[in-house]
């Protein structure tokens, strides 16, 4: 590690409290001048760093860089040593951790960028990814076992997500069936679950879960499509590197529970869906139909008008009438 990575590993630790430059100097064995030279360069990157006489350096709370070492100090012991890769401007972190995977990358290994300038959503839609506005991150999973079940994995993601705003906000997100996290009737997170396949064997060698959270998106810049549709998190001071923590725990921590009944229960309570008025494609037809439950393979239960009970497993589904 830098000794500039050095420092921010320490101010994102002590983010909101002055640490004094001549502790730094003695703890990192440098001079206080290298220290110095090392807060000028931190704040060139864009973080806010405030300096006062007698007091020292401090990482201002509202400070909020996307960061390996920013990220890595809000995991917990045991998953320090995850590789983490945060990037200023990317196509897709989901694209870039599919290629990490077919390198070999481990479980666990996270991609992040400030931007994207090709986000996926599901269905090929785009994923709209300004820069600094969003959590875009994408965590690498490796199944022990031959075994892909995405939704499951999906639905334990949603609710990682959810836990992670609940822990850290004072929101209350609900999940509308599949993978959006919504906020007064806003979406607010898209999820991408995607399967890396071996190409010789034809097996699932690698899980990417994609989830893009949208933080502080000023509405006035949302395409004119999204306007109305897509929301905010919108909490001055959430530390994006600690959500970012906070949720691949989660992820990483139901993976090895799928068959948890605890996850499909709590997706169920955060559901939206239950007695919605809901509207779907098959194929060239238009259904309309009531939500009547979850099973516990994550599939929506529904009874259409006719009084016919439907599963389904997979598609969009809208709330009200279809959208043509
Ligand atoms: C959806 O709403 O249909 C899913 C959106 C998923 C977006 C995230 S952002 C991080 C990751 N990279 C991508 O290109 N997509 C996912």
């Amino acid at each position: 590690m830098s000794t500039k990575n050095d420092i921010l590993s320490i101010l994102e630790n002590e983010k909101g409290r002055f640490v004094s430059g001549r502790e730094l100097a003695e703890t990192l064995n440098l001079s206080r001048t290298a220290v110095w030279k090392a807060m000028k360069s931190l704040e060139d990157d864009g973080h806010k760093i405030l300096a006062v006489k007698n007091k020292g350096y401090m990482l201002d709370i509202k400070s909020d860089r996307l960061s390996e070492e920013g990220i890595r100090v809000r995991l917990p012991e045991r998953l320090r040593h995850l590789p983490i890769y945060v990037e200023e401007t990317i196509d897709s972190t989901n694209t870039q951790a599919k290629k990490l995977s077919l390198a070999g990358a481990s479980h666990g290994t996270m991609v992040l960028a400030e931007e994207q300038t090709a986000g996926r959503g599901r269905y090929g839609k785009r994923f709209f990814s300004p820069r600094g506005a969003g959590l875009y991150m994408s965590i690498i999973l490796r199944p022990s076992n031959v075994m892909s079940d995405l939704q499951k994995i999906t639905i334990a993601a949603a609710v990682a997500v959810c836990r992670a705003i609940e822990k850290l906000t004072s929101l209350h997100p609900q999940i509308k069936w599949v993978n959006d996290i919504t906020l007064d009737g806003k979406k607010v997170c898209g999820i991408l679950t995607e399967a890396v396949t071996d190409f010789e064997s034809g097996g699932v060698e690698s899980i990417v879960v994609g989830t893009g959270i949208d933080c502080s998106i000023d509405e006035a810049l949302l395409p004119p499509e999204l306007r109305g549709i897509v929301g905010s998190l919108g909490v001055e001071g959430l530390s994006r590197n600690w959500l970012a923590a906070e949720i691949a725990v989660g992820i990483l921590e139901s993976f090895g529970k799928l068959e948890d009944e605890e996850i499909i229960n709590e997706y169920r309570r955060k559901s939206l869906m239950f007695g919605k008025e809901i509207s779907f494609r098959r194929g060239n037809d238009v259904f309309c139909a009531v939500v009547t439950g979850i099973n516990d393979m994550g599939n929506l239960l529904v009874r259409l008008k006719s009084g016919e009970e439907m599963i389904l497993s997979s598609g969009e589904v809208s709330i009200g009438s279809l959208k043509s």
